[in-house]
């Protein structure tokens, strides 16, 4: 049997050509994918985890909310399974790392066990959380999020997207809704291999990221109401122009995260005009904001002057002004045993490595909340993520899931 700090290493090709696989399910428009969730390509995705789990030995179980775990049993009956887990949902216009790397690596990981014949004292579950991403239902981390007490399930399945169909309705309609209680599971650790997203490890030439810390982040769903007029013969004075408030919104929360640099980010991703036409000044806006910082005092002090600020725009071109928080989750300092035990890895292989903040949202936040939990990045190519031209190499990508294996089965015993 491989003990770790001989050559315990995964199966390089093996990984590539599974990332290979799954990106041909829900396929983009620019080379990268379209597989949002609860849509029939994410249907298909989990059709094909599932049978790659189940041919490397795995049980699969699902919960409420469409979460897979696979179990590899460990030898004590008595002890709590080491999680690895992400996501296999994408953006619309997402590439074919981001998420998948992490779920495909904890595959990867139990494939290479079973041929290193390496038994762990504690069960090893790979997991495939449920709209990580957020782009078709807000919150973003829903799943997880659910799982570890913060968001509440009926809740959770009431999320529209943008025409309507509820999450739970989409859950129900693609066939996964489980049995299993949603977080009614104990963890011993969870782990999540990830892509950066980020340009840091490129820049810095170094293979390995040791995440010990998550930003926290707010999204802030703003809905401001204006007056539909035409937009030829309306006299300047006479507007009350929803779309204007929005543009002096988002040059303003621009100049909020300028002035709390460093450390703090902030932008509009998304914006909705009704009734969206040329000739219209739009009646309705919403749009979303949304700001991240590892440093509480300065997330809550920037949403707190953004919103501020928001009303006094409005208040000033007449303009009705709303806003919701459609997502949450507070900065987060990852587990430093696993910390070490990642960089401990990441040394005992000989790969370069440093230590690192994720500037992206991962369900490893949650799992935050009820486990001891990290993190392991590796770069990609100019920072590029959420966009199809998303890249990584083979060997960044199998890097970062030799230093998975061995924190794992570190962590899980042998
Ligand atoms: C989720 O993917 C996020 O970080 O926005
Ligand atoms: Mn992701
Ligand atoms: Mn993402
Ligand atoms: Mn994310």
């Amino acid at each position: 049997m491989a003990a770790p700090g001989e050559n315990m290493r995964v199966n390089a090709d093996r990984l590539w050509d599974s990332l290979m696989e799954m990106a041909k399910i829900g396929p983009g428009v620019a080379g990268g994918n379209n597989r949002q969730t609860l849509t029939d390509a994410d249907a298909e995705g989990r059709k094909l985890f599932k049978r790659w789990c189940e041919a490397g030995g795995m049980t699969l179980s699902v919960d409420k909310m469409g979460t897979m775990f696979a179990t590899r049993p460990g030898t004590d009956p008595d002890a709590l399974p080491v999680y690895i887990g992400s996501h296999l949902d994408t953006q619309p216009t997402g590439g074919k790392y981001d998420g998948v790397l992490g779920v495909l690596s904890g595959l990867e990981v139990i494939r290479s066990m079973n041929d290193l014949g390496i038994r762990t004292k504690h069960p090893v579950v790979v997991t495939n959380w449920t709209n990580e991403e957020g782009a078709r239902f807000a919150p973003a981390m829903l799943a997880s999020g659910v799982f570890a007490g913060a968001i509440d399930l009926e809740y959770a399945y009431s999320r529209k997207d943008p025409d309507g169909k509820t999450f739970g309705d989409e859950l129900k309609r693609i066939g996964w809704v489980g049995e299993e209680e949603v977080g009614a599971r104990k963890m011993h650790a969870y782990f999540e291999y990830h892509i950066e997203q980020g340009p840091i490890l490129e820049a810095e030439n170094k293979q390995i990221g040791v995440v010990t810390h998550c930003q926290g982040l707010w999204w802030l769903e703003f809905t401001l109401t204006g007056r539909e007029a035409h937009t030829g013969s309306t006299p300047m004075n006479m507007r009350v122009n929803a779309g204007l408030a929005m543009a002096r919104i988002v040059e303003m929360v621009q100049t909020v995260a300028m002035e709390n640099q460093p450390g703090c980010v902030g932008g509009v991703g998304q914006m909705f005009f009704s009734p969206n036409s040329r000739n219209v000044l739009p009646g309705k806006v919403v749009f979303t904001v949304d700001i991240r910082s590892p440093d509480q005092a300065k997330l809550d002090g920037m949403r707190a002057r953004i919103e501020a600020e928001a009303a006094e725009i409005c208040e000033a071109l007449g303009v009705g002004c709303s806003v919701e928080a459609v997502g949450h989750f507070d900065p987060v300092t990852f587990d430093p045993t696993l910390v070490s035990a990642v960089r401990k890895a990441a040394e005992d292989l000989g790969y370069s490595h440093m230590n690192i903040i994720s500037g992206a949202g991962h369900d490893a936040c949650w799992a935050a909340k009820v486990a001891p939990a990290t993190m392991i990045m590796c770069p990609c190519v100019g920072g590029l993520s959420h966009n199809e031209a998303e890249d990584i190499s083979k060997e960044w990508a199998s890097a970062g899931a030799d230093v998975l294996l061995r924190a794992v089965v570190e962590t899980a015993g042998i």
